[in-house]
Order: structure tokens, then C-alpha cells, then sequence
């Protein structure tokens, strides 16, 4: 069995504490991300589970197994990192096999009908010969792949692997990852900053911030219902826009009261002793320009009187800047539309994508997609 079991995990470092207390279990042949903004504690997270950093406090189980105090090498973990990590003076071959006749059991009949297949799945036959100067930027972090693959662990951990390389390549890289996966259906952790690598690649996303776990889910469910104001800004791009309204209920329903426009709430059971301030969210995406003067259509709120006041072409949208009562928020409309600044717009925004958080605390109270705001049971602290 290869899944694992994290409890408590804590690492220190002298005044920083970088792994706070979590809690995770990712299931035999997950494939598991864990995405976060640069320092979070990401890669130190994978190293306690590589065997690379002793944690502070915590256990670590692969399996029924405890490993937390056991060696890298007793651990059934093969770890793919950043910067590939390969011998500069030893072969692709050379490279994805040392240490393994010494360190393991295995035959050089066996090393060598592995390298074969792991060569044959990275489409890098040709290459096992040249020296990692030799290799493409692409090349080499298939061999530091092929390190990990040719030891058949239980567990791929990987850190990074895709930063080094172009925009481009990285695309095709994580489709291959993806397939890769299906392929071998090892159990998977991967890290990355990147809120797209995480949603294309990750069964479940695990979000991070200062150590420590702000929401476990797929990735559908943490765009529609993030558990709180960091999730919903960190996932998509461009970011949740986010106002400051007072709720109020009225005899019509539950409203949104900004400066400059009200937006009415579908009714909920969170809502009902709700009143006072609030932050608002909702998606440029979510955002409709309609004709001034007509009311707002089924299944959206509003309107909204706005003025434009930047607008960036994007090719197959166009990302609009307006501002409302002195706030700014963005809105995404069609590339093809003549928008400029300046011009004066009446929106309205689709009344199942609004989204309240707690001003203080920045927790969601509220979704107004009725399947997804029941509270999120993985959400800790
Ligand atoms: N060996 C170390 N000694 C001291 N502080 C460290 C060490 N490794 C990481 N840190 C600190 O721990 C925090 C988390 O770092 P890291 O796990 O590398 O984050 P991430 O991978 O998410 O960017 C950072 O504040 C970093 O400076
Ligand atoms: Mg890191």
C-alpha cells in the first residue's frame, strides 16, 4: 500500500516555522498537488516526507508504516526536484541508474530492462548515451524523471519540476506528467506555486499559506467554493474581485449593499443571522455588460453602473479595469467588443457565482451555488 498518512507535521526551523501542524492523507495512486506562494513550506513538506528534513513534531506513515525517523534510502520514495539534480559528468543512463546496484538488490538484468521501459515511456532512448550538457532543458528533466521511474517507489515525490523549463515546454511536459500517471498510477505528490499546474494536474489541490493547510479539494470545487478569501484569490487568473458590502435582509431576500449599486443574494440558511459587513466575491468571468436601462436578466443581479478605466486585449478576452463607488474590479468580456476607457458600463453578475467572506477572519459564509455551500469538511483551523 502506498498511500500516506501525515499527522501533526510540524518542522521549525530556528524562528521560522515552516510545516504548522498538518494533516493529510493522500490514497494508494493519488495524484496529489500542493500549490502555494513561495515560501509557504512546500518543499519542506516534501523533503520530511523524502526523508531529507526530521520534523520537529508529527508522524509521517507510508502505508501502515511509520517512516518519520527512518533514513531516504529505507524509505520506498523516489523525488524529482527543481533543477534536475544530475551528475554533470555521468551519461542519461549512468545517471538514472547510479547507486541502484549498490543500494538495492537489483540485478543489472533487471537495471537494464527498467531503463529500457522508463527510456521507452520519456521517449529518451536515443539520448541515454550523451552527458546532461549534451540535453535540452526538457531532456535533462526527463532523466531526472527516468531517475525516479526506473526505481519503481511507491511514492513520486516532486518538487518544482517544471519551472526551469519555457512556458511552452512546461504545457507539454504536464500533459506527459498527466499521462505518465495513468501509465504507472504511482501515488503522487506534487508541489508547485503554480495555480494552473495544479488544476490541470492534481486530483485533489492541497492550498497552502505560512505552513500551513487552507483547503484539501478537487480542483472544480476549490474554484467554485473556496474555503476562504486567500483560496479564492490565489486560485484563477485574474483573481476573484473582491468588494466590501454590508448585508442587509429585506422582505424580497437577503442583499449586498455597496456604495455604488445593490446586488440581491439567492436565499440561505447561512445568511439568515448574517447582517453588517461582509466582503464580496465574484469571477470576471461571472460579470455580463448589458444596455443600460434594461433590469437585469434571469439568473443574474445587478446592475452595476461602472466606468471603464483601463482595457488589456488579451486575444480571446478582453480583460476590463472599471471602478464603481471608488472601488476597482475586473471584468472579462468579449475580445471583439469596442471597449475603451472611459466609456460608462451597466453590468450585471451571474446570482450563482457570489461568494461572502468574513471580513475579519477572510472565511467563506457564504456560495451562492446552492450544490457547493455546505461547509468544506477538510478546511482545518
Ligand atoms: N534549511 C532551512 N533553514 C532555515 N529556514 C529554512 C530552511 N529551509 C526552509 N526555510 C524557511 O522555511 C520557509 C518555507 O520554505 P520552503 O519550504 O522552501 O517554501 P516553498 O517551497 O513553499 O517556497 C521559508 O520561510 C524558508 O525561508
Ligand atoms: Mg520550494
Amino acid at each position: 500500500m502506498a498511500s500516506i498518512t501525515l499527522t501533526d507535521l510540524t518542522k521549525r526551523f530556528d524562528d521560522v516555522t515552516a510545516v504548522d501542524g498538518i494533516d493529510l492523507s493522500v490514497s494508494d495512486g493519488e495524484f496529489l498537488v500542493i500549490v502555494g506562494p513561495s515560501g509557504c513550506g512546500k518543499s519542506t513538506l516534501l523533503r520530511c516526507l523524502a526523508g531529507l528534513e526530521s520534523p520537529t513534531d508529527g508522524t509521517i506513515r507510508l502505508g501502515d508504516e511509520d517512516v518519520t525517523a527512518r533514513e531516504p534510502h529505507e524509505r520506498d520514495v523516489a523525488m524529482v526536484f527543481q533543477n534536475y539534480a544530475l551528475y554533470p559528468h555521468m551519461t542519461a543512463e549512468r545517471n538514472m541508474t547510479f547507486g541502484m546496484g549498490s543500494a538495492t538488490s537489483f540485478s543489472s538484468a533487471e537495471i537494464d530492462r527498467r531503463v529500457a521501459e522508463a527510456a521507452d515511456v520519456l521517449d529518451i532512448a536515443d539520448l541515454l548515451d550523451r552527458k546532461p550538457a549534451a540535453l535540452s532543458g526538457g531532456e535533462r528533466q526527463r532523466v531526472a524523471l527516468g531517475r525516479a521511474i526506473v526505481r519503481d517507489p511507491a511514492v513520486f515525490l516532486m518538487d518544482e519540476p517544471l519551472s526551469n523549463l519555457d512556458a511552452k515546454l512546461r504545457v507539454r511536459m504536464r500533459t506527459e506528467l498527466a499521462r505518465l500517471h495513468e501509465d504507472l498510477g504511482t501515488t503522487t505528490v506534487y508541489v508547485t506555486h503554480d495555480q494552473t499546474e495544479a488544476m490541470t494536474l492534481g486530483e485533489r489541490v492541497v492550498v497552502m499559506r505560512d505552513g500551513q493547510v487552507q483547503q484539501v479539494a478537487p480542483p472544480q470545487r476549490l474554484y467554485d467554493s473556496p474555503a476562504n478569501r486567500f483560496v479564492a484569490e490565489f486560485i484563477g487568473d485574474p483573481a476573484m474581485n473582491m468588494l466590501e458590502v454590508e448585508l442587509e435582509g429585506t422582505p424580497g431576500g437577503p442583499i449586498a449593499r455597496h456604495g455604488a449599486f445593490e446586488l440581491s443574494l439567492p436565499q440561505a440558511s447561512e445568511l439568515d443571522d448574517y447582517a453588517g459587513r461582509a466582503v464580496l466575491g465574484f469571477r470576471p468571468e461571472d460579470v455580463s455588460i448589458v444596455d443600460r436601462g434594461t433590469g437585469p436578466e434571469r439568473g443574474s443581479t445587478g446592475p452595476i453602473e461602472a466606468t471603464i478605466t483601463v482595457t488589456e486585449p488579451l486575444g480571446d478576452t478582453l480583460l476590463l479595469h472599471c471602478r464603481a463607488g471608488g472601488d476597482e474590479f475586473h471584468v472579462q468580456t468579449d475580445p471583439r467588443a469596442d471597449r475603451d476607457a472611459g466609456d460608462a458600463v451597466t453590468l450585471t453578475v451571474d446570482e450563482t457565482r457570489l461568494h461572502l467572506f468574513d471580513p475579519e477572519t477572510g472565511a467563506a459564509i457564504y456560495h451562492s451555488d446552492r450544490e457547493h455551500c455546505r461547509p468544506e469538511a477538510s478546511v482545518t483551523r
